[in-house]
């Protein structure tokens, strides 16, 4: 379906207030037809009819490439009355809010708070000079500075607005998933301070914004302050210095009676608020709320609630054990990817940033595919990396692309592991199809730009990033410490060329040119790096197949592991990889080890020291309760979450196969350790549940439990069994095998 309407804007520049574009219209007699209402805007918008909110779709239009920009229908049948009045306001969102590099000239940053819609009623109510715009409540809404609203602006006069040119792009419908309102979440504790700040916890770091919802005695023009934080600091003071420029404020103006409010257009990464201006007794307020808890419906008479959003996506995958921590580990994640999962897979959420890092998505992708179904989401992302790659096959660092900088290696390598990871997990050759000329650009792209022929070397890279042995100070010239650039490059150059020739072979493309660089590259790779000097060099040679002898590699691996001080050292590019390395090549012992290793730097210790979502930094918070830089100090970035696609796929052994992608046929081959009582996972594939259960019995026994809904190759205590669908129970005597 195409849509082209008229696109209007206020005649008078409202500045930084939301307009609220009105039209009235009638219907006569009772409406028994179809309404539906298409639209879109140039930010985000939130259409009401008769004072009722349309869809559930938080943030719409979403956030694309500017080169295109999604519109949404809505069915509104059952809104339709007599005399109606269709309200829209728009805020800046996205596409007009400064955010982080993004020059002061990009063209977005001057476009209007334009709309564009179709009501069809049976005859066709358009945007047009007809329409009018008033003033709305929102005095102020951008994605890093948080919102002002006045709830006392409820009549503001109506004045013209005009039709302007539409915006130099495609419009498209709606292709991702719908950001919605997912859960609601009451405070768990007020907090004074030591410095006298009273501070609302929430108990979990999450993504979204606060519901208020004030008492009859509230008085008009009393005002409400708020400040959003993750962490409270070493002292127990409310700590946003991590936030960088990004205010993440809330003003909010009081009417008279009883009212509630929510943002409209923008949201916070944060755990805690800090009630800068509250002008109720915070603590009998809520005291009420815990009365009106017991007598249910709590959620609507809480005056303060936090609301997380995310990206619409179901719930496929389920694991748990028999340690609390790794638990808290794998929902903690779980909250990564909720709280990054906001229409583009995000770095971080509430720093000024917030942006579709590549590098970040490529890392999480098995993981975040495991945890939901993210077909679609991904699908959306990249159509949009596609339209921001440069005519040389550059990838942006960031999709949408507001650097406009690119071609890091294992940042651009997103466009090859993602589209290859989502037709392995669902099976659909389409995404291949849509993605191919991407990802080959993508290779192109390295070929033409390395200073060598077969390895890629020079240009500016990320290399391993946040590694603990690159210093902390951006400054340092990383490239002279840690795992080497050109290292790095070379081994994604090797990984990226052999999913293109995958990815060719199941589209049935010509690609023995790319099969043909393959083998040049992995020559060239193995005689230039024969000696490997850090933990994500050996990673990475092991995981791409560029050493000759995998067991070897993985015992000195192992060997490096333990002089390194039985800790893992590796950044972006090596983590999701490490474990899988060490326990495919014999090391499933140590593999476990790191799991479960609590100590800093481990992926255990922040959960040791309270976290609830996945830090940026092993050491986010260091070990004496000081934090790290906060120049670069997140604490909801999913990345070293990765290591739940592990959990998943080797402790629980589900995994998908190449040769029957979407999980046609299931490969489970779980690995069992003894530190482990227990693990269980299922997941949920397109063709039914997958389980996989093992746990330590008595008399040195371990009992599986695997259900299957498709033909399965299950691999239990070195020994290979086809099945079909069914499910299945296994025992291993320890030492005796099955
Ligand atoms: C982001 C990262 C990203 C990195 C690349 C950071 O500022 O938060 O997650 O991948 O930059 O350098």
């Amino acid at each position: 379906m195409s849509f082209k309407a008229k696109w209007i804007k206020p005649k008078r520049d409202f500045g930084d207030i939301c307009p609220t574009y009105v039209r009235e219209f009638t219907f006569e007699g009772e409406f028994i037809g179809k309404a539906t209402l298409t639209i879109t805007a140039m930010g985000m918008y939130e259409a009401e009819l008769n004072g009722t909110r349309i869809g559930e779709y938080v943030f719409a239009p979403g956030w694309t490439s500017p080169k295109r920009l999604q519109y949404q229908s809505y069915d509104v049948s059952h809104l339709i009355q007599e005399k109606n009045t269709l309200t829209i306001t728009v805020g800046k969102g996205w596409l007009r809010s400064p955010l982080a590099t993004r020059a002061e000239s990009e063209p977005c940053l001057s476009l209007p708070s334009g709309v564009s819609a179709i009501l069809d009623i049976g005859r066709l109510i358009e945007t047009d000079s007809s329409w009018h715009a008033k003033e709305s409540p929102v005095r102020f809404s951008e994605i890093y500075d948080g919102e002002v609203y006045d709830a006392n602006i409820t009549s503001a006069h109506l004045e013209a607005v005009e039709e302007i040119p539409a915006p130099d792009c495609d419009l498209v419908p709606q292709e991702g998933e719908e950001i919605r309102e997912q859960d609601v979440i009451i405070p768990v504790k007020i907090i004074k301070t030591p410095k006298g700040e009273t501070v609302i916890d929430f108990g979990q770091n999450l993504t979204g914004y606060i519901a208020l919802n004030l008492p009859e005695n509230t008085q008009a023009g009393h005002v409400i302050e708020l400040s959003f934080a993750e962490v409270l600091d070493k002292e127990g003071n409310f700590y946003t210095e991590n936030y960088r420029a990004a205010k993440s404020k809330l003003k909010y103006i009081c009417r008279e009676g009883r009212q509630s409010y929510k943002p409209k257009f923008t949201f916070y990464g944060f755990r805690y608020i800090r009630l800068d201006s509250f002008p109720f007794e915070a603590e009998s307020l809520f005291h009420n709320m815990t009365a009106s808890c017991c007598s249910g419906g709590f959620q609507h008479k809480t005056p303060i609630s936090a609301i997380a959003i995310h990206s619409e996506m179901e719930r496929t995958g389920f694991f748990s054990c028999s340690s609390h921590l790794v638990n808290r580990l794998y929902e903690n994640t779980l909250w990564g990817q909720k709280g990054n999962f906001l229409d583009v897979p995000t770095d971080c959420p509430q720093r000024d940033e917030r942006l579709g890092w590549t590098g970040d998505a490529q890392v999480f992708i098995k993981t975040a595919a495991y945890n939901y179904d993210v077909e679609k989401f991904f699908t959306k992302w990249l159509a949009d990396l596609a339209l921001e790659q440069q005519q040389d096959g550059q990838v942006p660092h960031v999709v949408p692309d507001t650097i406009r900088a690119g071609g890091s290696a294992a940042w651009g390598d997103a466009a090859t592991i993602c589209p290859w990871n989502i037709y392995l997990a669902y099976g659909n050759k389409e995404i291949l199809e849509r993605q191919f000329t991407s990802m080959h650009k993508w290779v192109d792209y390295i070929t033409s730009a390395t200073q060598d022929t077969n390895l890629w070397t020079g240009g500016t890279h990320f290399g391993d990033w946040l590694s603990i042995e690159v210093p902390v100070d951006p400054a340092v010239d990383c490239q002279k410490i840690g795992t080497r650039h050109d290292f790095i490059a070379s081994a994604f150059y090797a990984h990226s060329v052999s999913l293109v020739v995958k990815a060719g072979k199941v589209l049935g493309r010509d690609i023995s040119a790319y099969e043909a660089l393959h083998v040049g590259i992995v020559n060239a790779f193995k005689k230039t790096y024969n000696k490997f000097y850090t933990q994500t060099e050996y990673v990475l040679a092991l995981q791409f197949d560029l050493v000759d002898d995998h067991i070897s590699t993985a015992k000195a691996l192992a060997d490096k592991v333990m002089a390194d001080g039985c800790h893992l050292t590796t950044g972006f590019p090596g983590t999701p990889y490490l474990l899988h390395v060490l326990s495919e090549n014999g090391q499933a012992d140590l593999a476990y080890t790191l799991l479960l290793r609590e100590e800093y730097p481990s992926w255990l210790y922040p959960v040791t020291k309270g976290a609830t979502t996945v830090w940026e930094r092993w050491d986010s918070i260091k070990p004496d309760g000081s934090f790290q830089t906060e120049s670069m100090n997140s604490f909801n970035h999913y990345a070293y979450g990765a290591v739940v696609d592990w959990l998943y796929s080797v402790a629980a052994g589900i995994r998908p196969t190449e040769d029957a992608p979407g999980y046609k046929k299931v490969h489970i081959a779980p690995k069992p350790d003894t530190r482990l009582g227990w693990v269980s996972a299922k997941y949920k594939t397109r063709h039914g549940w997958v389980q996989s259960k093992w746990q330590y019995i008595e008399g040195g026994t371990i009992r599986y439990d695997i259900e299957t809904p498709v033909e399965a190759e299950i691999c239990v205590s070195n020994q290979k069994y086809t099945v079909g669908k069914g499910a299945y129970t296994f025992y291993e005597r320890l030492g005796e095998g099955i």
